[in-house]
């Protein structure tokens, strides 16, 4: 349900477009709906030490608002990635942090870095990196549960999507991942099915509709990590 008093500084614009990074109506509650419950409904039992990616990272309200509902539903260990170039907004001060997730998100303020989080039985640890998806997952040796896909629209910035980032996803996620996105966009959901993705458009009541898809399939290339190094040999995530 949209709550009339969200903070609409939360929502940040596409320079060019002008596009909102979320529904600014109720991001927390869009990040819950489209992103993290139907993504945690279709994995079913939480594998320990679960893998979360979120492309378009932004203030990673998905992936607090996951880690949040991952504490409790009893998981133990989660690692999660965040792929974000950047954004004019994301260098400015950031307002404050929604209440229910301020502490789901020790990185807030920060548009990259490395953050460790321990509380409620759940101990998470992840990176934000400053990277565009398609380079970043060429060289991850990474093998993710949860993948949520949160780019500005195909439609209007198409140069956001890297080419081929459908077969890459499913070569850097296990058989039985999920991904989510809020974007139903024909080439998107026919580039999943190509790539091995089951892909399921969510018709909601008083909500656009939202994608779901599960990775059937052999592993291309089954990874353990991150595992990402800098051309210096350096590890930027841990
Ligand atoms: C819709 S906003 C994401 C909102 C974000 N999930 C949040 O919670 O604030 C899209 C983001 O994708 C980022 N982006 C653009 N191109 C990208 C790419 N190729 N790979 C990863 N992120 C990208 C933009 O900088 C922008 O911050």
């Amino acid at each position: 349900m949209a709550s009339p008093e969200a903070d609409p500084d939360l929502v940040y614009r596409h320079p060019r477009s002008g596009e909102a990074s979320h529904d600014r109506r109720d991001p927390v509650g869009e990040a819950r709906e489209t992103f993290v419950e139907p993504a945690l409904a279709a994995l079913g039992r939480v594998p320990p030490g679960l893998r979360i990616l979120e492309i378009g990272f932004g203030r990673g309200l998905n992936t607090a608002a996951a880690l949040r509902a991952l504490a409790g539903a009893g998981a133990r260990r989660v690692l999660a990635l965040g792929l974000e170039p950047g954004h004019p907004a994301l260098e400015a001060p950031w307002p404050p942090a929604p209440p229910e997730l301020a502490p789901w998100a020790p990185w807030w303020g920060r548009a990259r870095g490395a953050w460790r989080l321990e509380r409620d039985g759940l101990r998470a640890r992840g990176c934000i990196l400053g990277e565009r998806a398609g380079s970043a997952l060429a060289r991850s040796g990474a093998s993710f549960d949860l993948v949520f896909l949160d780019l500005f629209s195909p439609g209007r910035h198409p140069e956001d999507w890297d080419p081929g980032l459908e077969a890459l996803l499913a070569a850097r996620c296990r058989p039985g991942a999920v991904l989510t996105t809020y974007c139903c966009a024909r080439r998107l959901r026919e580039a999943l099915a190509a790539a091995g993705w089951r892909v399921e458009r969510r018709r909601r009541r008083g909500r656009k509709d939202a994608l779901r898809a599960v990775l059937e399939g052999p592993l291309e290339s089954p990874g353990r990590g991150f595992i990402m190094r800098r051309r210096d040999g350096s590890r930027p995530c841990p």
